[in-house]
This record gives C-alpha cells, structure tokens and sequence, in this order.
C-alpha cells in the first residue's frame, strides 16, 4: 500500500474544517480503500482553540505555541517552522489560522502550504468578507482554496465554491452555507495534493498535469 500523505493543520478556533479534513481522512479506514491522508498533527497559535479538543478525540498530536511569547513575527515563525517540520509534513494546511505568516515562512512550505478563504479571491482579501459580500449586493458568494504565497489571500488558485446569495440572507445565514462549502472543498483540494494530482509549478496551480483556470476549479452546487 502506498504510504500516506502526512498532513500538518495549523488552527486559531473552532476547527469546523479541520474537522471535516478529519472525517475525511477516516471515510474508509475500516474497508480496504483507505484515505491518502494523513493528519498527523494540529498547531494551535492559541490554547483554547476548540480545534485542538477535535483533534485530541481523533487521537491527532496537538502542539500550541502562543504567539505572545516570542519578540516578533519572525521569531514566532522560526519557532512554528520547528514545530511543524518535527512531524515531516509533505502538506501543511491553514484552516482558519488567523496570522499573518513570514515570507520565510511561506518560502519554506513553497507549493506545499494551503489555506481556505472564506470568500470568491480575489474578492474581498482579509476579513468580515460575508458582510462585504451582502453591502455590495453581490448575486454570488463562496470559498476558496488556494495555494500560499507570500501575498495575502493572494496565491494561485485550486477550487471554488460558489453559491447564489438570497435576498433574504442575513450574515449568520450566508456564513452558514459558505461554511458547508469549505467543508466539501477543503477535504477535496488536500485529498487531491495526496494522491499526486495537484501540485504547483512554474505555471500556476495544476490538477492531472493541466493549469487550472484563474479561478481554480468551480463548484456550483
Ligand atoms: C473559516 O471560515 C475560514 O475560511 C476562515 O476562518 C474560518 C475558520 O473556521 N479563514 C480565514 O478567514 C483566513 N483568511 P473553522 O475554525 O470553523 O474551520
């Protein structure tokens, strides 16, 4: 059996993603198709992130390292770098892990660092992106998953998913049905780098060997 894809989420709260890459990861482990993932720990900036009690009772290692006690970002990093490579990840995946990360930092995980933006990039970067979506009036929403790269919410494109905004939509509403989105998109873009299919390279974000478009591959569902 081919040896699986060590996989390295870095958390701040709730962890609702990390927990569908978990589920994920498990579909199958009792038949004989098991998961090309593997999720062998959860990092935490923050002590009482909720992600950290999910990966505890998947029986996931957990390491927090709190970002108030190092001098400066690039300390922080260097220290989160260590922590990270100590369990050999060839994927190392941002679920919402509300830092700003070091050009170092990106640098050393180059085409092997993920992260899921609760928005349409390039489409509102940053934060409060489902209240930014509803004041401009936009007709569609969603989520992205996209490569890191040393630009904010910046780096190539991977899959989206996006979803018709309803007149009626409040904010908690429109969060809600993106969220259940990032729950399909994400265990799909991290399934597809373990099994070899996605990968980046000079030209952008590839799946199968062929450049994914802009905006990545679109779900509409
Ligand atoms: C998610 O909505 C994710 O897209 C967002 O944080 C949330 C984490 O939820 N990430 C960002 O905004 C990153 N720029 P979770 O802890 O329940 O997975």
């Amino acid at each position: 059996m081919p040896t699986a894809c060590n996989v390295v989420v870095l958390i701040s709260g709730s962890g609702s993603n990390l927990q569908a890459l978990i589920d994920s990861s498990q579909a199958g482990a009792d038949s004989s198709k098991s998961s090309p993932v593997r999720i062998r720990a959860v990092l935490s900036n923050r002590a009482d992130a909720y992600g950290l009690e999910r990966a505890k009772a998947a029986g996931i290692d957990t390491c927090v390292l709190d970002h108030k006690a190092f001098a400066d970002r690039e300390a922080f990093d260097a220290a989160l770098v260590e922590a990270i490579d100590a369990f050999e990840p060839q994927l190392v995946v941002l679920a919402g892990f509300m830092r700003i990360l070091s050009s170092d930092f990106v640098r050393h995980y180059a085409g092997r660092l993920l992260n899921i933006h609760p928005s349409l990039l390039p489409k509102y970067k940053g934060l409060h992106t489902h209240q930014r979506a509803l004041e401009a009036g936009d007709g569609e929403h969603g989520c992205s998953v996209h490569f890191v790269t040393e630009e904010l919410d910046g780096g190539p494109l991977v899959v989206q998913a996006v979803i018709p905004v309803r007149s009626h939509d409040s904010l908690d509403s429109l969060a809600q049905r993106v969220h259940e989105q990032e729950h399909l998109i994400y265990p799909l873009a991290v399934r597809w780098f373990a099994e070899g299919r996605l990968r980046l390279d000079a030209q952008g974000a590839m799946l199968d060997g062929q450049p994914l478009p802009s905006t990545g591959h679109l779900i509409r569902p």
